[in-house]
């Protein structure tokens, strides 16, 4: 007998349902799908257990003819479209016919239907893919599906499901996104028994947008309506004073189907092009609808990307939509930015959409504020000092503090923006496996720290040093990037209670990630804690960062890990931990104190073996007496 065989149709169905149903907010995006499909008028979605032991998707809708019941759980089986040709032109959100084959051969479900033409209704159980019973059963209008128990014939995919809390946190996003792409349909999403969202389904964007997000956020949208041609853009998009340090509000559709797309987030942030400050990013959540046969929607399984026909098209008339939406807010506001967004509609498109695209991976800019240095109680040096290059007299140099002595214990205060918050700031925070701020293991002084002396600081940012016949340039952003770096990686960062805790509004994916890396935030110096579904509550920062920087950072951190599609969460974390080092660290064109140039030299001098930053720059640059001397040819 040959060594190939068929794979027997069991095996082969679980191999093909795993593309289908990933994990249980995939078994609810399917099913609501089904229900738009059938249009509903009214979708409510239940889940216990973040969707492995239930999930339950009642509709309104079509419902499915008593003789079709079987025929809608086989592979391939399907009513929206017929042949080839059909599927050059999808105006449905399914058309694979294998979203309940594959639901149904991973778990137990059950279905209960009726169409407007039955009196009775039609009930079918299926487990693991295969048939348990049927029956007629009274029930109304729409259909009922219920899938319970999730991979429990595939174990090794049951393995890979995370927490319950973040299961349920995937599904509360495509619940959002679902509401918001059928503002028509009123969609009820309840968690373990609690309702959690409910909208009304008066085909009122804003209003969808409000009973999913809240008051604030639908108050700070302004109108996006607009059709040239055969392309409409119509939703909601933020006004300037909405925005956030990630993508990851942003919401697209395409003919109500929810899409991930560069092409349409580019065209996003083209339309707010110098609108927003650097690393800000809008907030948005447009329907683009297009005639079907301008779209190719069979790309992927999972039915979430697409490609434009003509994507230079596309791209133009999101930017001028959205463009317009945000003019007209302005003209409300300020007359002369009526002007200048005027003058900014002239859009060179295919060119950007090329540039762009090839781009798209440097999508998540990380900015840095300035923050102020870690020791702060010295005053600077003076500017004649620095100009004479006077070094610093040996008397003086002794009177410089040891990197024991360092850490600023002192609790310090400081004043934040209108609201006058104080930060207290501890050095150490007891009670807390943090750390002390300290390179060197106390007892074992491993690394020689050799001899200099400090001549100065130029240009705000390089420490000039002398040593046993050398001059020594210093980065002083690099050298305590790369400090503040091994030390939370090594030890964890130190923190800062903030006495007012910030309140954090996330996405549910962005809650998803939090609690999944809980406490790798903790390490990393962020005191976090749950409160209600969408929100989280800062009650530490990691030290150095200003209080205002605290959200925008972790906001970017946890964007940082969402786009992790690719790499692996070590890497995700080893970024993070690069962040917060560079956003702690002292900037360039910051003068620095000598007793604040002497810390940082010592302890870039016991960074043993590492000679850059995080970032590969280098933290020192040597230059030899014999090396000077040969350039100035006093030896040739
Ligand atoms: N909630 C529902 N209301 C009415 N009919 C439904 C519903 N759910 C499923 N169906 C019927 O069952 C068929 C099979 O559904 P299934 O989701 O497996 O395939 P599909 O939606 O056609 O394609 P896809 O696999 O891309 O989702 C559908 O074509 C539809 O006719
Ligand atoms: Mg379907």
């Amino acid at each position: 007998m040959g060594k190939i065989s068929v794979l027997d149709k069991a095996v082969a169905e679980k191999i093909a349902a795993g593309e289908v149903v990933e994990r249980p907010s995939s078994v609810v995006k399917e099913l609501i799908e089904n229900s738009f499909d059938a249009l509903a008028t009214s979708v409510t979605v239940e889940i216990e257990k973040g969707g492995t032991s239930y999930i339950r998707v009642t509709d309104n809708g079509s419902g499915i003819a008593s003789e079709d019941v079987a025929t809608a759980f086989l592979r391939h089986a399907t009513s929206k479209i017929k042949d080839e040709s059909d599927l050059e032109n999808i105006a449905t959100l399914g058309f694979r016919g294998e979203a309940l084959c594959s639901v149904s051969a991973v778990s137990r479900t059950e279905m209960i239907t009726r169409t407007q033409n039955e009196e009775v209704g039609t009930y079918m159980a299926v487990e693991g893919g295969e048939a348990k019973d049927y029956h007629a059963a009274g029930c109304p209008l729409g259909t009922t599906i219920t899938v319970r128990n999730l991979f429990f014939n595939t174990p090794a995919r049951m393995k890979f499901l995370k927490k319950d809390a973040t299961e349920a946190a995937y599904i509360t996003d495509i619940c959002q996104r679902a509401a918001l792409s059928h503002p028509e349909v009123s969609f009820r999403y309840i968690r373990d028994g609690r309702d959690i969202f409910f909208t009304p389904g008066d085909n009122q964007i804003k209003n969808t947008v409000r009973a999913v997000f809240g008051k604030d956020i639908s108050n700070a949208m302004v109108e996006v309506d607009s059709k040239e041609g055969v392309y409409a853009v119509r939703g909601l998009t933020g006004s300037n004073n909405l925005s956030r340090p990630n993508r990851n509000m942003q919401y697209f559709f395409v003919n109500g189907r929810l899409v991930k797309s560069a092409l349409l987030s580019m065209a996003l942030t083209e339309a707010y092009k110098n609108e927003l400050m650097v690393g800000k990013f809008p907030v948005c959540v447009l329907d683009i609808s297009l005639p079907c046969d301008m779209v190719d929607v069979n790309v992927h399984p999972a039915k979430t990307e697409v490609k434009f026909v003509s994507e230079e098209e596309v791209y133009r008339n999101v930017v001028m939509a959205v463009r317009d939406a945000i003019t007209k807010n302005a003209k409300n506001t300020n007359p002369l930015r009526q002007a200048q967004n005027a003058f900014k509609m002239a859009v060179d498109t295919p060119k950007v959409v090329q540039e762009t695209l090839k781009g798209t991976k440097s999508f998540v800019k990380s900015t840095f504020t300035p923050v102020k240095p870690s020791v702060t109680e010295v005053a600077p040096v003076k500017k004649e000092e620095k100009k004479l290059f006077a070094p610093v007299k040996k008397e003086e140099k002794k009177l410089v503090s040891t990197p024991e002595e360092l850490p600023v214990k002192a609790i310090e205060t400081l004043k934040v923006s209108e609201s006058e918050v104080l930060i207290v700031k501890e050095a150490v925070v007891k009670e807390e496996k943090v750390v002390e701020e300290k390179v060197l293991p106390k007892e074992e002084t491993v690394v020689e720290i050799p001899d200099f002396e400090i001549i100065g600081q130029i240009f705000g940012t390089y420490i000039i040093l002398e040593s046993d016949n050398e001059m020594i340039l210093i980065d002083q952003h690099a050298a305590h990037e790369r400090i503040n770096y091994e030390k939370i990686k090594n030890q964890g960062a130190m923190k800062q209670t903030v006495l007012l805790p910030v309140n954090i509004t996330l996405t549910a994916r962005e809650m998803a990630v939090w609690e999944e890396n809980r406490e790798f935030f903790d390490r990393m110096g962020f005191e976090t804690e749950v409160f209600g579904n969408d929100s989280i509550i800062v009650r530490a920062l990691p030290s150095d960062i200003d209080y205002e920087d605290g959200e925008a950072l972790l906001l970017e951190i946890i964007g940082s890990f969402m786009g992790q599609d690719k790499g692996s969460v070590s890497e995700a974390r080893d970024k993070a931990i690069y962040t917060v080092a560079c956003k702690a660290a002292i900037k360039a064109n910051h003068t620095l104190s000598v007793k604040e140039m002497d810390a940082l030299v010592r302890e870039s001098f016991a960074l043993e073996g590492i000679s850059t930053c995080p970032h590969g720059r280098p933290i020192r640059v040597n230059m030899t007496k014999y090396h000077i001397e040969k350039m100035f040819k006093r030896i040739v």
